[in-house]
């Protein structure tokens, strides 16, 4: 059997946007039938949230486009870098204070990447902090989300990303 492909999405708190990214991703992925052969997983750059549940306006944004949010708030790591296959920071921030933990892994097997390159039909650049936003912030945050990941997902069955 090959090895499950490891993804791991990252943002400031692992509330709102990278919970969402990895719920969107198994949600994706299951419609697909490869959950099989993916491992998804989410982590913030900071601590302030550990053990918290998803963002309740993330929940109901989710359960409206029938994407359960589930998980639990953690703390990226070092080691990390050395478990994943791909690391996906959703915001230029959160890419440097990745960076800054990437060179402090021996052996780093991830490759660290700003998630919206992924993206296909919009051209932002970041995924964008909804914490202090309204509902359409979160709305905009599932799409961008539900875009990079649909990409991703037919890159990896192109064989481009192996
Ligand atoms: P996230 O959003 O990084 O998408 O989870 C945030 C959640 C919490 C805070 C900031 C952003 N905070 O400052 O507590």
């Amino acid at each position: 059997m090959t090895q499950p492909t490891r993804l791991l999405f990252v943002c400031l708190g692992n509330i709102c946007r990278s919970p969402a990214g990895e719920n969107v991703m198994n949600h994706l992925l299951q419609r697909e039938g490869l959950s099989g052969r993916f491992e998804v997983d989410s982590a913030g750059t900071a601590g302030y949230h550990i053990g918290g549940p998803p963002d309740s306006r993330m929940i109901a944004a989710g359960r409206a486009r029938g994407v359960p949010m589930k998980g639990r708030a953690r703390q990226v790591t070092v080691d990390d870098f050395a478990e994943f296959d791909w690391i996906f920071a959703m915001d230029r921030s959160n890419y440097r204070d990745l960076e800054v933990l990437k060179r402090k892994c021996n052996g780093p097997r991830a490759k660290l990447v700003l998630f919206c390159d992924f993206c296909e039909a919009h051209s932002q650049k970041e995924v964008p902090d909804p914490y202090c936003g309204g509902p359409e912030d979160f709305e905009e945050v599932l799409d961008l989300l539900e875009d990079g990941c649909g990409a991703f997902i037919r890159k990896w069955k192109s064989g481009e990303l192996k």
